[in-house]
């Protein structure tokens, strides 16, 4: 049996809020949820298996394939645990290696400790079995392995993603405080979008939210704007496969959406920025661009989902300014959103209440360490008076 066949746990991290919809994907890929904490849902499989999961999962961070487990009390407990673990059936000696790790252990202060002692374990197994060591650095660009270190229980995984699969490659411009890849696609996923109706997607910055909402639409593998992933690096790695599995991918993913994706904001540097990152993602041609205050974006007959994500005033803005853009959000949505969907998503929940509608659903999320919410307002259907459940609602608690 080669060692992209042999069955192990997988732990699949996330940011806080998220798991109950990366389980929801981990079941329509067929994975069975085994466990699952507030930042990660736990799976079984094979190595293949985290070929498939690093290809399609849009919402989780990385894709951990449990290798070994075992107490460990102090940095010689896990040294000599892991030179017990075949390391020469997964790395090869000519490779790079790079640890990452969780560590919280009275004997380790500096978590950099537990990283060398981790590697210095593996690459001295190698170096014995097979007469030489492989390289290693901070770079996650060869084998990535990752030290769970928490009291005596220590767990060793193959981080299978290498760098993070929040980082899909389009986003080579940033612009001002941008939401995770990650974070945009459960925020997305949350809101029922499936390419089903309209997504205006006002205060776009960086487009983040609308490159998204156009790769779940098209029900495009977001794996498939990457060229690179921590198990390509493992030895054995089946190239053959990995290739089909990417065309079959390609094969399932739609050329062109039922709705129209509209994305604006009042920055042209964030529009252009957008445009770019849309290119780079391979999906500009399907997203409409405008510069303009977000109360002007265009928004069509036919209803979908108007998602805006508007600056929270901790890290950007000033309050008594976002008061106004605020109670503007709420004028835009009875004004224009009749038949949509509206949702704010923000860290900044007293200002989210100036919104004056009340929210039908309050879903909590983490960006970065700012508590967020996913504010949902059903507008109504069929003409553009005002949505009939819309009051105010200032003093509601979020
Ligand atoms: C928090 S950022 C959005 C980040 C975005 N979700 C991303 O991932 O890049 C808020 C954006 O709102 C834009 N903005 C602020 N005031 C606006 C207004 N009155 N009309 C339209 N856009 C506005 C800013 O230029 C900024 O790009």
């Amino acid at each position: 049996m080669t060692a992209f066949a042999t069955t192990s746990s997988i732990v699949i991290p996330c940011a806080k809020g998220i798991p109950p919809t990366l389980k929801e994907e981990l079941v329509a890929l067929g994975f069975p949820v085994l466990a699952e904490t507030v930042a990660s849902v736990a799976t079984e499989g094979t190595l293949a298996d985290s070929m498939r999961l690093n290809l399609y999962l849009r919402t989780g961070n990385r894709v951990l394939f449990l290798v070994g487990e075992f107490p460990a009390a102090n940095p010689d407990d896990l040294y000599r645990n892991l030179s017990q673990i075949a390391w020469e059936t997964w790395i090869p000696e000519d490779g790079t290696l790079c640890v990452t790790s969780a560590v919280a252990n009275p004997t380790i202060r500096d978590t950099r400790f537990a990283n060398v002692k981790c590697k210095d374990a593996v690459v001295d197994r190698i170096k014995s079995h097979c007469g030489r060591r492989p390289d290693s650095g901070p770079e996650r660009t060869g084998v990535v392995l990752f030290l769970h270190w928490r009291g005596d229980d220590c767990r060793i995984y193959l981080d299978t993603s290498g760098e993070p699969l929040s980082r899909r490659g389009y986003r080579k411009i940033p612009c001002k405080a941008p939401l995770q890849e990650t974070i945009a696609a459960a925020v997305l996923l949350t809101t029922g979008w499936e390419g089903n109706g309209h997504f205006i997607n006002p205060m776009c910055g960086s487009g983040t939210l609308a490159i998204e909402a156009a790769l779940i639409g098209l029900d495009k593998a977001p794996g498939l704007l990457r060229s690179e992933f921590g198990f390509m690096h493992l030895k054995g790695f089946p190239e053959g496969s990995w290739r089909q599995l990417r065309q079959e991918a390609k094969r399932r993913a739609q050329k062109a959406l039922s709705g129209r994706i509209i994305a604006t904001d009042i920055d042209p540097k964030a529009v252009a920025a957008a445009k770019k990152n849309a290119a780079t993602a391979g999906v500009e041609h399907l997203l409409e661009f405008a510069v303009c205050d977000y109360a002007e974006t265009l928004v069509p007959e036919g209803g979908g989902v108007i998602l805006l994500n508007p600056e929270y005033g901790e890290r950007l803005g000033k309050r008594e300014f976002l008061v106004e853009v605020y109670k503007g959000i709420g004028d835009f949505f009875k004004q224009k959103g009749s038949g949509y969907r509206g949702y704010v998503f923000t860290g900044n929940l007293e200002l989210a209440k100036k919104v004056g509608l009340r929210p039908t659903r309050r879903i909590p999320f983490f960006n970065s360490k700012i508590e967020c919410r996913l504010l949902e307002y059903e507008l109504y259907e069929g003409s553009r008076k005002p949505a009939k459940n819309v009051q105010p609602a200032e003093d509601e608690s979020l």
